[in-house]
């Protein structure tokens, strides 16, 4: 069947993002057809796209959806057509499409309670606060922890999971609108990294001793932050790059600033096996249906209007989270 699709035929700008009409494949052994009602825009997009990380061109971008199923492919068993389903940060590209193909294996299926468009918004950045915060380094309640970009995607729903444990969180922004949002969402104590000094209020709010982690999807900006914040042994959870890749340093440096740990994780290998896929997103599923964790979904744009959706995100103008809908 033909359909469209946002592809990039070269690395580069959000001038790159181009509305296609391509042919979309039958689904293959293992595979089914979905049509999507709404798919997540991810900070990882930005890198495919532009090539920080750089992906065989043309390309479908887009690591996360939700939809219904529209057919079936040989052997799937379990799924029929017109069941809810969603995905995020563990198969193949090419979310960004009316209709698109994709590994039974790796979808969910979506309670009732929870609508197809909140789905796409939550599930990769829903899942990656899942293993950072109750298995990468599991937060226990009382434990202050240092979060950047409180106000994005990944931030707002962390902010939200971690009060829900029972953590004291110290949130970083960059803009006082977007203080004010960390804050309503249970923030601790937020910093406006523009101005404030981040390791010197950390240390201010610890008694000097720093936190035992930091999470930080920013990236270049704030490495020397992040080191700077943890008390000794504790661990760097480097997850993202929104302001640019870590430059390369030596690991004498984690010696200097007190015997710390580094870990570079990546979603995929947090639910690799469908137990962890299973598991991760009926954890993320209860805090949403419970209550704990509101999904923001801030922002829509039309799928064929991608391009403003990733000048918008790279500009730092969003919060929370994004839809594309075709
Ligand atoms: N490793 C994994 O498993 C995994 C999974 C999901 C996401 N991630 C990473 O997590 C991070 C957050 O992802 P997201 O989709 O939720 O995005 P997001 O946080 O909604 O957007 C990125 C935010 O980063 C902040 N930022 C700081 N410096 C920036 C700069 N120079 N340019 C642009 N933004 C800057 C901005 O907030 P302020 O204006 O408040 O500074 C911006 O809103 C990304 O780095 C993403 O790659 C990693």
């Amino acid at each position: 069947m033909r359909a469209h699709a946002i592809r990039v035929h070269q690395h580069g700008g959000p001038e790159q993002l181009s509305w296609d009409e391509i042919e979309v494949a039958d689904p293959q052994a293992g595979e089914v057809l979905i049509r999507h009602e709404a798919i997540g825009l991810n900070y990882i997009d930005t890198y495919h796209r532009s090539g920080l990380y750089a992906v065989p061109l043309p390309a479908v971008l887009g690591s996360e959806g939700a939809g219904t199923v529209a057919a079936i492919g040989p052997g799937v068993s379990g799924l029929a057509v017109g069941d809810r389903v969603a995905y995020g940060g563990n198969g193949p590209l090419g979310a960004y499409a009316e209709y698109r193909t994709f590994p039974a294996d790796k979808l969910v299926r979506v309670p009732a309670s929870i609508e197809l468009r909140t789905a796409a918004a939550m599930m990769l950045q829903g899942m990656t606060v899942e293993y950072l915060i109750r298995r990468l380094f599991p937060v226990q309640r009382g434990q202050t922890v240092l979060l950047h970009a409180a106000a994005g995607g990944v931030g707002q729903i962390a902010v939200q999971w971690l009060k829900h444990i029972g953590a004291t969180v110290i949130g970083t922004v960059g803009s006082e609108d977007k203080a004010a949002i960390a804050r309503m969402l249970g923030c601790d104590h937020v910093v406006n990294y523009r101005k404030e000094d981040v390791a010197a209020t950390v240390r201010a709010l610890t008694h000097g001793r720093g936190v035992p982690v930091v999470y930080d999807g920013v990236g270049r900006d704030t490495f020397n932050a992040s080191l700077d914040s943890l008390a000794p042994r504790g661990l760097f959870v480097s997850f993202g790059n929104a302001s640019g890749a870590v430059a390369p340093f030596a690991p004498a440096l984690l010696a200097a600033k007190g015997s710390l740990f580094m870990t570079r994780p990546r979603l995929a290998d947090y639910i690799a096996t469908r137990d962890e896929l299973e598991s991760s997103a009926h954890a993320l599923f209860e805090v949403v249906r419970g209550g704990a964790v509101k999904i923001s979904v801030n922002h829509s744009y039309a799928l064929r209007d991608a391009a403003q959706a990733h000048r918008d995100l790279e500009a730092r103008r969003t919060t929370g989270s994004v839809v594309l809908l075709p």
